[in-house]
Protein backbone atom coordinates (compact mmCIF):
# COMPACT_ATOMS: atom_id res chain seq x y z
CA UNK A 1 0.00 0.00 0.00
CA UNK A 2 1.00 3.64 -0.54
CA UNK A 3 -0.26 6.91 0.90
CA UNK A 4 -1.77 9.64 -1.23
CA UNK A 5 -1.76 13.51 0.48
CA UNK A 6 -4.56 15.87 -1.45
CA UNK A 7 -2.20 19.15 -1.95
CA UNK A 8 -6.09 21.29 -1.73
CA UNK A 9 -7.65 19.66 1.03
CA UNK A 10 -4.61 17.94 2.92
CA UNK A 11 -6.40 14.75 3.26
CA UNK A 12 -4.11 11.91 3.57
CA UNK A 13 -5.13 8.50 2.35
CA UNK A 14 -4.28 4.97 2.38
CA UNK A 15 -4.49 3.19 -1.21
CA UNK A 16 -4.26 -0.83 -0.59
CA UNK A 17 -2.75 -3.09 -3.52
CA UNK A 18 -6.60 -4.28 -3.81
CA UNK A 19 -7.63 -0.81 -5.10
CA UNK A 20 -6.95 1.66 -7.19
CA UNK A 21 -5.97 5.70 -6.25
CA UNK A 22 -9.31 6.24 -8.22
CA UNK A 23 -11.47 4.03 -6.29
CA UNK A 24 -10.08 5.45 -3.06
CA UNK A 25 -10.89 9.01 -3.74
CA UNK A 26 -14.71 8.35 -4.78
CA UNK A 27 -14.84 6.28 -1.43
CA UNK A 28 -13.89 9.44 0.59
CA UNK A 29 -16.06 11.61 -1.78
CA UNK A 30 -13.53 13.08 -3.89
CA UNK A 31 -15.04 12.64 -7.24
CA UNK A 32 -12.59 13.32 -9.90
CA UNK A 33 -13.52 13.03 -14.11
CA UNK A 34 -13.13 9.71 -15.41
CA UNK A 35 -14.17 7.29 -18.35
CA UNK A 36 -12.24 4.31 -19.52
CA UNK A 37 -10.89 3.48 -15.58
CA UNK A 38 -8.44 1.10 -17.85
CA UNK A 39 -5.72 3.95 -18.46
CA UNK A 40 -6.45 4.37 -22.09
CA UNK A 41 -8.19 7.63 -22.62
CA UNK A 42 -6.45 10.25 -20.32
CA UNK A 43 -9.47 11.45 -18.32
CA UNK A 44 -8.43 10.90 -15.01
CA UNK A 45 -4.93 12.44 -15.53
CA UNK A 46 -4.00 14.30 -12.62
CA UNK A 47 -0.77 16.66 -11.73
CA UNK A 48 1.87 15.13 -9.26
CA UNK A 49 3.53 17.46 -6.85
CA UNK A 50 5.61 14.92 -5.34
CA UNK A 51 6.96 11.33 -5.18
CA UNK A 52 6.76 9.13 -8.25
CA UNK A 53 3.98 7.58 -9.73
CA UNK A 54 4.09 3.90 -11.17
CA UNK A 55 2.89 4.49 -14.51
CA UNK A 56 0.36 1.53 -15.95
CA UNK A 57 -1.45 3.77 -18.66
CA UNK A 58 -1.30 3.84 -22.21
CA UNK A 59 -2.01 7.46 -22.62
CA UNK A 60 1.24 8.96 -21.34
CA UNK A 61 4.66 9.36 -23.78
CA UNK A 62 7.60 7.88 -22.25
CA UNK A 63 9.10 11.85 -22.20
CA UNK A 64 5.88 12.87 -19.84
CA UNK A 65 6.24 9.21 -18.19
CA UNK A 66 9.90 10.15 -16.97
CA UNK A 67 9.01 13.59 -16.04
CA UNK A 68 6.40 12.27 -13.45
CA UNK A 69 4.53 15.90 -13.48
CA UNK A 70 0.96 14.09 -14.71
CA UNK A 71 -0.38 10.65 -13.88
CA UNK A 72 -3.67 8.34 -14.71
CA UNK A 73 -4.99 7.64 -11.59
CA UNK A 74 -7.65 4.87 -12.61
CA UNK A 75 -4.73 2.78 -12.98
CA UNK A 76 -1.22 4.16 -12.05
CA UNK A 77 0.65 3.12 -8.41
CA UNK A 78 3.21 4.66 -6.87
CA UNK A 79 6.69 3.86 -6.46
CA UNK A 80 7.86 4.30 -3.09
CA UNK A 81 5.59 5.09 -0.01
CA UNK A 82 3.87 8.48 -0.98
CA UNK A 83 2.60 10.78 -3.49
CA UNK A 84 1.00 14.27 -3.39
CA UNK A 85 -1.69 15.10 -6.10
CA UNK A 86 -3.00 18.52 -7.35
CA UNK A 87 -6.49 17.78 -6.14
FE1 LIG B 1 -9.38 6.74 -18.80
FE2 LIG B 1 -8.15 7.00 -16.45
S1 LIG B 1 -10.27 7.11 -16.86
S2 LIG B 1 -7.25 6.93 -18.42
Amino acid sequence: SFEIELAESGLSLTVPPHKTILEVLEENGVTLLSSCRAGVCGTCETTVLEGIPDHRDSVLTDEERASNETMMVCVSRCIGRRLVLDI
